[in-house]
């Protein structure tokens, strides 16, 4: 972890061109070494920085700083169409996600892959630590292709089959440590502005490795066919397969670092332990596919209003070009 001392030869990864990868966990996580994150950066190494995303799921980038606003979102858009929260307005003028710990909304202390709640979901999310507290306020990041391969073979036989239903109009307190009237009224009031849903495989083939995981967090709000009760004591036995500690890794944040995961194959968690300390941190999130069921099914919307943050930007976007 630390700078000074030089990582041992074993837990590096050289397999990706120029790109050299330490090992931080047993099971997904690479910090890559001695790489400025830059727009302009070679093909080459944006295909060798996807092929190690796909491999080690997450990777890590200490001290970022030349990256601002616009070349964070100019880097994103690398990696293919960049787009903003459906509900959550972004800072003017940008797509980003913001989480913001002195704002309601602003800590992601829950399990879950990002934006589930629509068919396309995102397959990247590329995360930076814009003001980091001194102490806690580390993410940890599971893997979900894992926790599917390490099912029993009967449970892997049932998950094949289940779908489930994820709305953003989910359990917000259900499995929180501590929720405030403020976080509340803001997820209420802004992440539920408009209400969406999809359906999703609960167990889905990566687009690019091939491998099945499990598509769960804490945007599903039921398996397909099955009673509330049913589908909340199903959910609980897969998912508590996902978080298990040796199926994680976890990343303390410098400032500046950047986070960058495959979406298609992480959970993650925001750990709310740092107080009342400035934590602000922003995303830019890359558009993604439905998702695809073992048997070739794809994610199907329920529903989707028409007003969402990307069509007002394309109406600002075209209105001042
Ligand atoms: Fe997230």
């Amino acid at each position: 972890m630390s700078s000074s001392a030089p990582p041992s030869i074993d837990s590096i990864d050289t397999r990706f061109g120029d790109l050299r990868i330490r090992r931080v966990a047993g099971h997904l996580g690479g910090e890559v070494l001695d790489l400025k994150l830059d727009p302009q950066l070679h093909p080459d190494v944006i295909e060798h920085l996807n092929a190690a995303l796909v491999a080690h799921k997450v990777l890590f980038f200490r001290g970022q700083d030349q990256l601002d606003d616009a070349r964070h979102q100019a880097f994103g858009a690398r990696f293919g169409r960049t787009v903003a929260h459906p509900t959550v307005p972004s800072p003017q003028g940008t797509k980003l996600f913001e989480l913001d710990a002195s704002k309601g909304g602003g800590r992601a202390d829950s399990w879950h892959t990002d934006v589930t709640f629509v068919d396309a979901f995102p397959k990247i999310s590329i995360l930076r630590g814009v003001r980091i507290p001194a102490y806690g306020g580390d993410t940890v990041w599971a893997n979900t292709a894992l926790a599917y391969e390490r099912l029993p073979a009967q449970l892997k036989q049932l998950a094949d089959q289940l779908w489930a239903v994820h709305s953003n109009d989910y359990d917000y307190g259900a499995d929180r440590v501590q929720v405030e009237e403020e976080r509340l009224n803001h997820h209420r009031k802004v992440f539920v502005s408009a209400v969406y849903e999809a359906e999703h495989p609960v167990v889905h083939v990566h687009p690019v490795s091939g491998e099945r995981a499990l598509l769960l967090g804490h945007f599903v709000k039921k398996l397909v066919g099955l009673s509330t009760a049913e589908s909340a004591r199903l959910f609980e036995i897969l998912q508590n397969r996902v978080i298990r500690l040796e199926n994680t890794v976890r990343w303390s944040w410098r400032q500046d670092d950047v986070a960058i995961w495959d979406n298609r194959a992480t959970q993650h968690f925001a750990i709310n332990d740092y107080g009342n300390q400035p934590r602000l941190v922003r995303r830019v999130t890359v558009h993604g596919e439905p998702a695809v069921a073992v048997d070739g099914q794809r994610s199907r919307t329920r529903s989707r209003p028409e007003a969402t943050n990307d069509a007002r930007i394309d109406e600002v976007i075209a209105a001042t070009a």
